[in-house]
């Protein structure tokens, strides 16, 4: 993540997304190690990217709704403590749905900077947000927000630069990577700069595999996905129904653990490489960490943020939390 800038007019998408070479590369790297994985930001190409906004509409899926309730009834408080005048740039933005709250809200928002992998998407929610708020700045930019990023140029009078980053995606990184983003996060925002962000909370395991795993099948069609895309992208040639999806709470992990099971004899080909997984064999495809309110602020301090609110539903399953870049 850079905070350099450069002049962009218009709603038209900045592409940087990564190209099929890149893919296949980064797929095969992680799949021919002792314990095969893929990154979880490769489910996320258009097809995952629409699969994910039908895991939001399923009724165990809670975090969506909760999150968006909390979004909707404290926004007034949230908006306060955000103060005007703001840049808000949006980590993974999907259908930004969630931010149409924030943005109504806030007062006279500085611009709107829609980050996402998902290019097809973030081109149509860009222009729909542009017609929705005549006002506003918006400036998609289609990039992997984990890498460095160059943000456009939108206006001088920013008062002050927030991150939204809402879903509890931070559950989805590596635990030994989020005090490292959440430091480039408050580089990136500057000192009394916030994130504002969505923190999933522990609870029911019975609760947590049931949302990772829903009966109407999306939640395993998501996952399944990355070896479709793997098939499209790069030829890789996964018999899809050779795959098993378990979704299983993980104590040590202190998460949910998504994974595809091999039942039948697979040879794959990646980027001119043959990998071989025989039954048994697990792809690791996500993992889905909760947090307690504690255990987030202490890494929220490490990464120098300071907890400035917290909100959540009367069940505490989600919170919603607001912290600034200390100076
Ligand atoms: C995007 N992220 C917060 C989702 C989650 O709840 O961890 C991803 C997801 N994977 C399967 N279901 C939802």
């Amino acid at each position: 993540m850079t905070v350099e800038q450069h002049e962009s007019t218009g709603a038209e998408v900045e592409d940087l997304s990564p190209s099929s070479r890149e893919v296949a590369a980064e797929a095969l790297e992680s799949l021919r190690g002792p314990s095969p994985q893929l990154p979880c930001k490769l489910l996320y190409d258009d097809v995952g990217a629409r699969l994910f906004e039908q895991i939001c509409e399923q009724p165990e899926y809670y975090p969506t709704r909760t999150e968006t309730a909390i979004l909707r009834v404290r926004g007034a408080e949230i908006a306060a403590r955000i103060g005007p005048h703001a840049l808000v740039v949006e980590f993974g933005s999907g259908a930004s749905t969630k931010t149409r709250h924030l943005l109504d809200a806030l007062t006279e928002p500085a611009g709107y900077v829609p980050i996402d992998i998902a290019r097809e998407q973030l081109a149509e929610t860009a222009r729909a947000l542009d017609e929705d708020y005549p006002g506003l700045r918006v400036r998609p930019v289609c990039a992997d927000y984990t890498k460095p990023i160059t943000l456009p140029k939108l206006v001088d009078e920013v008062e002050n630069t927030v991150v939204f980053f809402p879903g509890s995606t931070i559950g989805n990184f590596e635990q030994r990577q989020v005090v490292g983003f959440l430091r480039r996060v408050a580089r990136l925002v500057g000192p009394g700069g916030g994130l504002l962000i969505g923190v999933d909370l522990k609870k029911d395991r019975h609760v947590l595999e049931a949302a990772y795993d829903d009966a109407a099948g999306v939640s395993r069609a998501f996952i399944k996905n990355v070896l479709a895309r793997l098939n499209r992208e790069c030829g890789a040639g996964f018999d899809l129904d050779a795959w098993r999806y378990r979704a299983r709470w993980c104590e040590e992990r202190s998460g949910i653990v998504m994974e595809l099971i091999c039942e039948r004899p697979q040879r794959v080909t990646i980027a001119g490489e043959t990998l071989e997984f025989a039954p048994g064999a697990v792809i690791h495809c996500e993992d889905s960490h909760k947090y307690s309110r504690e255990s987030f602020a202490a890494l929220a301090a490490e990464a120098g943020f300071s907890v400035d609110s917290v909100w959540t539903d009367d069940d505490e399953l989600f919170s919603v939390q607001y912290l600034t870049a200390d100076g």
